[in-house]
């Protein structure tokens, strides 16, 4: 898939099937992720990968209430879709992914959360051109700071989580869309 195309095409994928996806296509996936730029080119990232469904179940379990009371009055851009789907009989916050992976940044290194971001789009383009959907999970944050839940991660010491991204082969594939126009100022 040509770099442009793929770009124009991912979206994010809320519906996956069970089919797991294979250690050495993930290993690919994070190696893609690495080549993304980072300041210093110190390459601050890491990477747990979630497979353990009970534990997704069990995050999503404590994420879930937490988002629904801080998403209550919120009517911007997708906010009405998405606390339909946070009602939603059975629902997940990773959306039964078979695969879940949490991008670790290292904690002292000043630009972590933009490298780590980079790294994220990377991967998500790189799943997207192996015909696996993806998802960014923003709502496990609200579990950032319980710590027993949170040593299910097993996020080394010196790292700290920058964001989740639930992978697998799309059961529903949304099609590509437009995107609003952006304010651009040319300086010239
Ligand atoms: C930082 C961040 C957090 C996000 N958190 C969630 C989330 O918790 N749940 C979800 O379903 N989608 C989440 N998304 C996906 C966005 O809703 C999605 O990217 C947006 O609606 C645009 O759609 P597209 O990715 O298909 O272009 C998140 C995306 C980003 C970048």
């Amino acid at each position: 898939m040509e770099a442009i195309d793929a770009i124009m095409t991912r979206r994010s994928v809320r519906k996956f099937q069970n089919q797991q996806i294979a250690d050495a296509i993930l290993g690919k996936i994070i190696k893609t992720g690495t080549y993304a730029p980072s300041a210093l080119a110190l390459q601050p990232w890491g990477f747990v990968v979630v497979q353990d469904q009970a534990f997704l179940n069990r995050v999503s379990d404590y994420c879930k209430p937490i988002m629904h009371s801080l998403m209550k009055d919120a009517h911007d851009g997708m906010s009405d879709a998405f606390r339909a789907l946070l009602e939603s009989e059975g629902y997940s916050i990773y959306y039964h992914a078979p695969t879940v992976i949490m991008i670790i940044g290292k904690t002292a290194s000043r630009f972590r959360e933009i490298d780590c971001a980079l790294c994220a789009e990377n991967m998500m383009l790189a799943a997207h051109s192996h015909g696996i959907g993806s998802c960014w999970i923003g709502s496990t944050e609200v579990a950032y700071d319980n710590k027993e839940l949170m040593a299910g991660f097993r996020i080394p010491e010196g790292y700290s989580p920058v964001g989740t991204i639930a992978f697998g082969y799309p059961a529903e594939i949304p099609e590509a869309h437009d995107k609003k126009d952006p304010h651009v100022t040319w300086v010239r």
